[in-house]
């Protein structure tokens, strides 16, 4: 490729117009980040540097930059070069053809620098995808050189030299080699051909809608540029619930344009498949994992893949799991399924990705020593070295399914002969689902290092038992909406997925802390503020929804979002926490429980074992206790879950005003978004809250020993109002409305109204109207003081639920009311579609100032 094709090429890659080839290199007609407030640039904002900052890094980065190498990772480390020095500095790279001999930044796989441009006297040898920052002198002229072992390397050398800059940390005199921790760092996204992904809080696929790949890979190519600056080097393009269809002939040339588009990005693809594919799409009578017929099905079926995508990664499969089908219909086991696929990707360097994620979902609960939790141990580590070496177990970070505290799963120190992969969930299945904050960097930072005989990051990774390999798997499932992930903040959690996966050792505050800069700008009290947030938030989030090991006290069966405490009771779905009129917890021990303590090795079995030892933060998860067991910290089991119910609720109350500090600081449409996010929060933790502390109060029995359990001063139920049209409805679970009533507008009744004469002393008030917002319509609401229209708004969130309960419920508020006493407070309800514009209560708080 010469200088005008290669330049053409990087043109195409950071999307500029050149307006003639005279001023090519030198005229941009699109200004670079112009766009960034959207979040489509997230941490790749490369905001303008100003002061002495500026100064010093013009002076520091030399005018020109030359490329040894032609392909396509390499021209999209020089875009990306271009487009962050043109954003922070406000300055082009001149790109040089040749060996440059003036003052330069120098790109290329370490081999290549050795052999033309031996002066330099770089040498060595960087392991797979490193890279090496390094400042030379050579015949007078100052080299800037970005060196990886590979042509990926070298791009992730690129954008960690950006990335310095942006954080304002020092590029001269650079001598700095980073390889990544583990081979393995790869982003799983569930999305269906339909276009809509499992679990994903972010809009629609990138990759797919109707049933096809979309004419537009646009954002596929930009995603694949997010996942390069941290170093992620795989991606597997279809929900592990896979659909059969994807093994058809007409997917292979859709499959090589998703390639195609994450290739110069150094994304390798990979897709999920059905282990009942050589049957259902294959014309064969079986799909057992011994039939010869079987294994040269796949043996075929893959060469054609691969002969359409030749660097396909792999597959992913899920078998023998919440419906899916697996080896066990012909008395199979893992090993055989997972061999008989490797074994047909092995000739083209492929990996097979066999889930750990098996359990029998019809367990009887009945039966106190059943247990979901010893299941991905006891399915795979009887198997432990029997598995091929591209085989590897992809296992979930707990023994459940990612809820809000689990322990490490005990399966990764039960493989030591086997490769693994650690499965992180990036999407905040049951963390909020993107309308909560919830930072998930410092919960995984416990599972990798949890010492399990070595820590866990040692042992997914391979490192500790010597493996092929291993690694970090994250499942994203971002989407077309613009931030990606549904909002501004769950953006730290793909950062913090790929930070960590390049080095598990990094903190959880440096990484809050690098974000925010890259994604707010390095203002002090808004990097101090945010940081400070996010590190809080996945304790705050616990505190109101799952506490001690309890687990996310949500609708397991259902939508995973709001709370319903007694969801994951008396089914077979395992999420048991066991709680009845004398105690709490799922008894787990070796002693009196499932034995599945007893899955750990000593060390580890002995902490959980006893009570003396168990971390209050599990004590329910390992153990069942009565509801007077006294915690470590010197309070009771029922008196901890109370308090830390109102703390949680507290701290989600007081991010509004934390965020608000920020006002001027934040570019007002992320300021907008984020600010009505956290203030929808802050109405959801007290629904939990009540919810949670409600139904504990009634199975124990015990009040509160602080009287805020059941006592609400200043609220007053929907029910006891006086109604016009709205009916009285009961709310299931009953825990999720206060009261366990709310007050529903049927259609045809419209408008309804609810009305209450205060009696209170006279002053200023702050009025909160809780109601339920379902997403079956847009009912709307008007609120009236002694017939003036004070507020009036519509119920137009999109919550994942049809129904009246813990999801849909939702609060307005309204501040500086003036009331006196007998006036009226009357809200009016407008039904709209489903929508019946249902109100719990309302809460009237007099503000002192
Ligand atoms: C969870 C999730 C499912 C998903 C499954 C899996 O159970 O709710 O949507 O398919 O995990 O990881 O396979």
């Amino acid at each position: 490729m010469n200088a005008d094709e290669r330049g053409s090429k990087i043109e195409r890659l950071i999307g500029v117009h050149l307006c003639s080839s005279a001023a090519k290199y030198a005229v941009l007609l699109v200004t670079l980040g112009l766009h960034a407030e959207t979040g489509a640039n997230a941490w790749l904002l490369y905001q303008p540097l100003d002061g002495s900052a500026l100064q010093h890094y013009r002076q520091a980065l030399p005018a020109a930059m030359t490329a040894l190498g032609n392909s396509a990772v390499i021209a999209s480390a020089q875009g990306e070069l271009i487009r962050g020095v043109r954003g922070m500095l406000g300055r082009t790279l001149r790109m040089e053809a040749h060996w440059p001999a003036e003052d330069s930044l120098v790109l290329g796989t370490l081999a290549d620098l050795e052999r033309d441009a031996p002066q330099l006297g770089l040498a060595g040898r960087l392991p797979t995808d490193a890279f090496w920052l390094k400042s030379v002198s050579a015949g007078g002229v100052k080299y800037t050189i970005v060196a990886g072992s590979n042509d990926r390397g070298v791009l992730y050398g690129a954008f960690a030299l950006l990335r310095k800059i942006a954080l304002g940390e020092p590029i001269t005199n650079l001598d700095e080699k980073q390889a990544p921790y583990a081979p393995i760092r790869w982003i799983n996204q569930w999305d269906n051909l339909d276009g809509s992904i499992e679990r994903g809080y972010g809009g629609r696929s990138i990759f797919w809608e109707n049933g096809h790949v979309r004419d537009d890979l646009s954002r596929v190519a930009e995603y694949g540029r997010l996942l390069a600056s941290l170093g992620i080097n795989g991606c597997s393009i279809n929900n592990v619930n896979a659909d059969v269809r994807l093994l058809t002939p007409e997917y292979a040339p859709q499959i090589a344009r998703i390639a195609d588009a994450l290739r110069p990005w150094g994304v390798r693809v990979a897709i999920s498949v059905d282990f009942g594919s050589p049957k259902t799409v294959g014309g064969l009578d079986t799909f057992d994992p011994l039939d010869r017929r079987v294994a040269a099905w796949w043996a075929a079926r893959t060469s054609d893949l691969y002969r359409a995508v030749p660097d396909l990664g792999g597959f992913v499969l899920k078998a023998d799991s919440e419906g899916r089908v697996g080896p066990s219909t012909y008395g199979r086991t893992p090993a055989d399924a997972a061999n008989v696929v490797a074994r047909a990707l092995k000739p083209h360097g492929g990996l097979l990705f066999y889930r750990g994620f098996v359990y029998d979902h019809h367990a009887d609960w009945r039966n106190l020593k059943n247990d979901r939790a010893r299941a991905a141990y006891d399915n795979f580590h009887p198997l432990d070295g029997r598995f091929d070496d591209n085989v590897v177990v992809q296992i979930k970070n707990g023994p459940i399914d990612f809820q809000v505290r689990e322990p490490a799963s005990p399966l990764f120190a039960g493989l030591t002969q086997t490769n693994q992969a650690i499965e992180l969930q990036i999407t905040q299945e049951y963390l909020g689902q993107a309308r909560a904050m919830v930072f998930l960097v410092p919960m995984w930072k416990e599972t990798l290092d949890f010492d399990m005989g070595g820590p866990v990051r040692e042992l997914v990774s391979g490192r500790a038992n010597h493996r092929p390999t291993g690694g970090f798997i994250g499942v994203a499932n971002v989407g077309l909406d613009d931030n990606w992930l549904g909002n501004y903040l769950s953006q730290a959690n793909l950062y913090g997925f790929g930070r960590l996966a390049w080095n598990p050792d990094l903190g959880a505050r440096q990484i809050a802390g690098e974000w925010t800069r890259l994604t707010f700008g390095s203002d002090p009290k808004v990097v101090d503020t945010i940081s400070a947030m996010q590190l809080q938030s996945w304790r705050v989030y616990e505190d109101y929804t799952g506490v001690l090991g309890l687990q996310g006290l949500t609708d397991i069966t259902g939508n995973h979002y709001g709370v319903n405490v007694e969801a994951s009771e008396r089914n077979g779905w395992g999420q048991w926490h066991r709680a009845d009129e004398h105690g709490v917890g799922m008894d787990r021990t070796v002693a009196t429980g499932t034995g599945f303590i007893g899955q750990y090795p000593p060390a580890a079995a002995k902490l959980y074992e006893s009570l003396e030892t168990c971390p209050d933060d599990l004590l329910l998860f390992m153990h069942h206790v009565p509801y007077t067991h006294v915690l470590h910290d010197g309070k009771t089991v029922i008196q901890y879950i109370y308090d830390s119910h109102y703390e949680g609720a507290k701290a989600a109350e007081n991010y509004v005003g934390q965020w608000k500090s920020l006002r001027g600081r934040v570019d007002e449409q992320r300021y907008a978004a984020v600010l009505a996010q956290l203030e929808y929060q802050a109405g959801q933790a007290p629904v939990w809250r009540d919810a949670v502390n409600n139904w504990f109060f009634r199975e124990s029995g015990i009040a509160d020993e602080k009287g805020r359990v059941g006592y609400h001063p200043g609220r007053v139920e929907a029910e006891s109002m006086h109604l016009e049209g709205y009916t009285v409805v009961s709310v299931m679970p009953w825990e999720s409305a206060s009261g366990g009533e709310a007050v529903s507008c049927a259609s045809g009744a419209a408008p309804c109204a609810a009305s209450y004469r205060f009696e209170g002393a006279p002053g200023w008030y702050t009025l909160r109207v809780q109601y339920f917002d379902t997403n079956t319509g847009v009912a709307r609401f008007r609120l009236r003081i002694q017939g003036q229209l004070v507020d009036e708004w519509a119920a137009a969130d999109h919550v994942p639920t049809q129904k009246i309960d813990g999801s849909s419920s939702t609060r307005r508020t309204v501040a500086g009311i003036a009331l006196r006493p007998g006036d009226e407070i009357r809200i009016e309800g407008i039904p709209d579609g489903g929508d019946t514009a249902a109100i719990d209560y309302i809460e009237i708080e007099s503000n002192t100032n």
